[in-house]
């Protein structure tokens, strides 16, 4: 079976609760999870197959763990990899930077061409998003905070969707 290496940060473990229903969601792949506080960071460069998940933290911040572990992306040659990215975040609260650590977290991807797994922007209310790309989020978005009752079929289809994505 192929082997997805997600990657996350949390600083309220929501994110790390996402990231375990993500791992248990696909069928076709085994999924090994790793908090990027703890993780050494030359291990994405073992996968063909890459997630990575950050909640938000005011305009255009990842989760803190993420901002310091980014640089680890800068060495890995993605060529021949496929990335998929999610992010959490609260709409209500947030409505001008919502999801902006997904956002950020693409735009310091060395290598966009190798992302898939690109989301809808309907059923969220927001005024801005970085995480918005024509039109479109860059990854799976999910707010913990006010529709929780959404997660488990958004997870479901994000995932089925990337079960034929990554090929
Ligand atoms: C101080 C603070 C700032 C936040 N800033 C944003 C933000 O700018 N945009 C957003 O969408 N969510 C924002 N959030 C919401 C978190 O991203 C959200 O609650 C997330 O689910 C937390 O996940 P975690 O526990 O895995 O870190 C903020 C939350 C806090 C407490």
């Amino acid at each position: 079976m192929k082997t997805i290496g997600l990657f996350y940060g949390s600083t309220y473990g929501m994110t790390e609760t996402v990231a375990q229903k993500i791992k248990s969601a696909f069928t076709n792949f085994q999924v090994d999870l790793y908090n990027v506080k703890d993780t050494p960071r030359e291990t994405p460069g073992k996968y063909d197959y890459l997630i990575f998940g950050t909640s938000a933290w005011g305009i255009g911040e990842m989760q803190d763990d993420w901002e310091r572990w980014i640089y680890a992306l800068e060495n890995i040659d993605f060529s021949k990899k496929k990335v998929a990215l999610f992010g959490l975040g609260d709409q209500v609260m947030y409505p001008e930077s919502f999801v902006d650590g997904l956002g950020t977290l693409y735009c310091r991807l060395p290598d966009k061409s190798v992302v898939v797994g690109e989301w809808p922007v309907e059923g969220y209310k927001y005024y801005f998003s970085l995480a918005d790309k024509d039109g479109k989020f860059v990854g799976l978005v999910l707010d913990e905070n006010n529709q929780p009752d959404k997660t488990d079929k958004r997870i479901k289809k994000w995932v089925a969707q990337l079960e034929k994505e990554f090929v």
